[in-house]
């Protein structure tokens, strides 16, 4: 029998890619959103506010949006979601007003317990529901929450998947003792403003960004003291968001922030892919400007902590420039290259290719493979909506792992109508994912050289399998 303390550290949850695994905008209509708009609407329009509700319901709606309960719940709030985590997948539950399935027989004493404790009325939930960050939330918004979910369509169903732990795990009872260490997960700050007040309740209770960008503790709690300062996340890595200039966003403007948060992106320097867009769709891009520049102003005064991930800066002098947008032109120019690419890669699979025909295989490689959806020059086809990838923070990197890992696993946007990248951890030989890696971090990434090897593919591959 492990100790207690083994059992609960163990038992202890980090917050996985919920991603891949969410389908949006099941007949909710948000089908058409485009995350990749990126001037703003005149006004938000909530796609989960009616007029027909009252004013508390619809303020309701719009914290259901602020705290992401359907990044986990589903648009519809009938759960089944798995969310990974280092002891197995726990699934997310019917929070529908069904009284069989759902939360309908909640009091508002009930819902409040939940969503402060993590204790439903017959059993303790697991930290996969971020209770720890909900502990702060203030009776205001839990009181609008609770009316608003008076008023979500029933699902009378069951969710398709539940959790099921084996022994010890599944006592749930345990999860009291890792509470008494982990709850609350973040500390107020002193001497904020008004805005940045606001800003902190956003980010660390309702948006709860820390579950994914703050590293864990040794019983897979949030680390305080390493505070949004990046952390592991499965397949993907959530970045250093601390004010730091080399490895943070110390070189974003609040701006910057706003805008990313509300377009997923930034023009030739950083996209929200994975989990990011998984906050950034269902969540971060339906807030009001005032709740978003609050956020972008306190990320602006928090410590800014240095990590060993060190960014490097755009050299846009050295960044390609779009070459066209016809897809007529990316075809021809892709054309030679494929026929090169075919017999590179027969070669590079079984020996290491010789060191002169490195650049033009490197180049035939990203074409064959990636060329179709990304474009030769990196900006993407403009009709379908891939990500442009010039410029991005996330191939900028001095630690190659987080590129390497969307090459080997691929990445699904947040939107079911958004195209997916394959993963080419079968297709690809890992000296073939290193080629790949150095020519896009070199030629789109504007590094002045980039010496990933097959061994690192390798690492990393087994590291986030
Ligand atoms: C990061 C994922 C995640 C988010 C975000 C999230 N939940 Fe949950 N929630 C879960 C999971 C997983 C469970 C089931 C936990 C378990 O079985 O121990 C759960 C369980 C619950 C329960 C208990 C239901 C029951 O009786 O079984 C309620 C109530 C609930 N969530 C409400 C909410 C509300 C309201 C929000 C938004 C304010 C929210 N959740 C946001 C993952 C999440
Ligand atoms: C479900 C996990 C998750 C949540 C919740 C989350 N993030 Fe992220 N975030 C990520 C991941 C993963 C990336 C990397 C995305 C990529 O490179 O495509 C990221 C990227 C970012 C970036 C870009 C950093 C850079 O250097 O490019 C910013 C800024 C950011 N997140 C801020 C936030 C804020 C603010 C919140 C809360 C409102 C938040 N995130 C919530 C996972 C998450
Ligand atoms: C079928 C189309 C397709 C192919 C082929 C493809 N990608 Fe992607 N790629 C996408 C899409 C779609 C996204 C955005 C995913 C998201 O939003 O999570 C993306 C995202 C990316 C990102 C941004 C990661 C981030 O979130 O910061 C990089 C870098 C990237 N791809 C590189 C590559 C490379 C290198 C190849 C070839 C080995 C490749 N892609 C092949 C469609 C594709």
């Amino acid at each position: 029998m492990k100790p207690l303390s083994m059992m609960i550290s163990t038992l202890a949850l980090s917050v996985l890619s919920v991603a891949s695994n969410v389908a949006i905008a099941d007949g909710t209509g948000i089908v058409n959103s485009n995350l990749t708009q990126s001037s703003l609407p005149p006004s938000i329009s909530l796609p989960n506010v009616s007029p027909i509700n009252n004013d508390l319901a619809n303020r309701g709606a719009y914290i259901a949006r602020t705290a992401d309960c359907m990044a986990c719940h589903r648009e519809d709030y009938s759960g089944g979601v798995p969310i990974e985590t280092p002891i197995g997948n726990i699934y997310s539950t019917n929070i529908t007003p069904s009284t069989q399935y759902g939360i309908g027989n909640y009091t508002e004493a009930d819902f409040t317990k939940a969503l402060r404790k993590g204790r439903a009325p017959n059993h303790q939930l697991y930290p996969a529901m971020p209770y720890p960050s909900y502990h702060g939330m203030t009776d205001d918004d839990i009181s609008a929450l609770f009316a608003y979910f008076q008023t979500v369509p029933v699902v009378d169903k069951p969710p398709e998947k539940t959790t099921r732990l084996p022994f010890p795990l599944n006592i749930r009872s345990l999860m009291l003792a890792w509470n008494v260490i982990n709850v609350p997960s973040t500390k107020s700050r002193t001497g904020l403003t008004p805005m940045q007040q606001r800003g902190e309740y956003l980010v660390n209770n309702l948006e709860h960004c820390g579950t994914c960008h703050t590293p864990r503790n040794l019983t897979q709690g949030l680390d305080k003291d390493g505070y949004l300062s990046g952390a592991p996340l499965g397949k993907w890595f959530a970045p250093n968001i601390t004010p730091d200039n080399d490895t943070g966003i110390g070189r974003w403007s609040e701006r910057d922030i706003v805008t990313y948060l509300r377009t997923g992106k930034i023009d030739k320097r950083a996209y929200a892919g994975g989990p990011m867009a998984e906050a950034v769709g269902h969540s971060t891009r339906y807030l009001t400007d005032e709740d978003l520049s609050a956020m972008a102003n306190y990320l602006k005064v928090i410590p800014a902590i240095k990590t060993d991930d060190y960014l490097i800066p755009v050299n846009v002098a050295r960044l390609p420039n779009p070459i066209s947008s016809s897809i007529t032109y990316d075809l021809l120019e892709q054309k030679d290259y494929l026929a090169q690419a075919k017999t590179n890669t027969s070669k590079t699979s079984s020996s290491d290719s010789s060191k002169s025909s490195a650049e033009s295989s490197s180049k035939a490689l990203y074409l064959a493979h990636c060329g179709s959806c990304h474009g030769v020059d990196g900006y993407a086809q403009p009709d379908a909506r891939y990500a442009a990838i010039v410029g991005l923070s996330s191939i900028r990197r001095a630690k190659p792992d987080a590129l390497i890992g969307v090459i080997a696993f691929g990445a699904k946007g947040a939107f079911n109508t958004a195209p997916k990248m394959p993963g080419f951890e079968k297709d690809l030989s890992p000296a073939q994912i290193a080629s790949i890696t150095n020519y896009v971090r070199v030629n789109f990434g504007g590094l002045p050289s980039s010496e990933v090897s097959a061994a690192d593919v390798k690492r990393v591959i087994k590291e986030k399998s």
